[in-house]
């Protein structure tokens, strides 16, 4: 699975950036969430799988508690470990760095990074450099030193990078399994993996970045989570999930269908799961295109572009369809037939042009294996 020319290539960026080996080299995939979204901070169902694009840290100790950070078409960033912490950072070395300072690492350490996740495309880049750097720093072993690492990344979205998400995206990252799609409760903090068995009929999950860019710390996110509070709260549960569709008629306006998303939204993923294992991933179009309807109308976190994407792929016959992620940018998802994929581009890509939106970058999610420590 490992392509070793990418191994190679960020263990010879590491030599020119440093000119030194280096001791270690982690790689954690992006994700795409197939099913279950905004509904990881509420408690509820989540169930993504890892892509096959990556990023790479190579990690080479230093005797002072200095940090460097090189990543490809970045600046390089330079600190110590003091200028490390809630908020600082405030470039693209948050992640990275931030995961050193939520790990509790008190060495310092020179890091090369290079990754192929798309960027801002909902598809949880900078997870997968958490996660790597996670992996480098902690070379974790057991099950429960690999939740340690979920646990420090997410902190550092938090807390160093100001964006109040889940942990969805760094669960996937550092639990999913080739061939499979990962159930995560994060009500019951329990997880399972479910066949995603697609090629072998003829199926596929093609991913629409639609290029709109999206900033989870740009308030939109969190204000969707306070309302979910505040929901959560006026129902009496500690958790939105808990509650039910019929409770949610029990709110006024704007609660009431934030509730009615993430209590379907749970219910949907229930659903796919049964279809999953029954062998039947064909039948999961209807589910995928409901819960794009509720993220659209009733969690209000789409956009026109996200819109057409799904419009214009099952017009043009896919199976079903859905924004996926965040939201408000990023991508869309379609489950289709393999051999409807040049109808079905070649309609995106028209409808796309007609609206005078960027041209989308389309691709294949191949459903691939978690974070992995790579033999030097
Ligand atoms: C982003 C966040 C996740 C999750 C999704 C929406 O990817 O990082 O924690 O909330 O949005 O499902």
């Amino acid at each position: 699975m490992t392509k070793s020319t990418d191994a190679q290539s960020v263990k010879s960026y590491f030599a020119r950036a440093y000119g030194r080996s280096p001791d270690r080299i982690w790689a954690a995939p992006g994700r795409v969430n197939l099913l279950g979204d905004h509904t990881d901070y509420n408690g509820g169902l989540a169930l993504p799988f890892a892509l096959a694009q990556r990023a790479y840290v190579a990690l080479g100790w230093r005797e002072d508690t200095a940090v460097h950070l090189n990543s490809a078409g970045f600046e390089p960033w330079a600190g110590t470990l003091d200028h490390i912490g809630p908020g600082m950072p405030a470039s693209w070395a948050q992640y990275a760095a931030g995961t050193a300072w939520a790990l509790g690492i008190t060495r310092g350490f020179d890091a090369a990074i290079l990754s192929d996740v798309p960027l801002s495309a909902g598809l949880s880049s900078s997870a997968a450099i958490g996660c790597a750097m996670g992996g480098a720093l902690a070379n974790p072993e057991t099950v429960g030193e690999r939740h340690n690492v979920v646990n420090a990344c997410v902190r550092a979205e938090n807390q160093v990078a100001g964006a109040p998400t889940g942990g969805m995206d760094q669960t996937a990252s550092m639990f999913a399994a080739a061939g499979h799609a990962l159930l995560i409760d994060f009500g019951r903090d329990s997880m399972m993996h479910v066949p995603l068995d697609l090629s072998p009929r003829g199926l596929a999950i093609l991913i629409i970045n639609t290029r709109v860019t999206h900033a989870l710390a740009d308030g939109q996110y969190g204000r969707r989570r306070a309302e979910c509070q505040e929901a959560a709260r006026q129902l009496g549960v500690t958790a939105l999930a808990q509650a039910t569709p019929e409770d949610a008629e029990r709110l006024d306006g704007i609660l009431a269908r934030r509730t009615r998303h993430v209590t379907t939204e749970t219910e949907r993923v229930r659903t796919a799961v049964g279809l999953l294992n029954a062998g039947t991933p064909e039948k999961l179009g209807p589910v995928l295109l409901a819960s794009h309807t509720s993220l659209r109308d009733d969690y209000e976190v789409s956009c026109p572009e996200l819109d057409t994407a799904v419009e214009a792929a099952m017009e043009a016959g896919a199976l079903g369809a859905r924004m996926t992620g965040g939201g408000f940018g990023g991508s869309a998802l379609a489950l289709i037939r393999e051999a409807d994929r040049p109808a079905i581009t070649e309609a995106i890509r028209i409808a796309f042009a007609r609206h005078g939106f960027t041209a989308p970058e389309m691709f294949t999610a191949v459903p691939s294996q978690s974070a992995e420590r790579i033999s030097l």
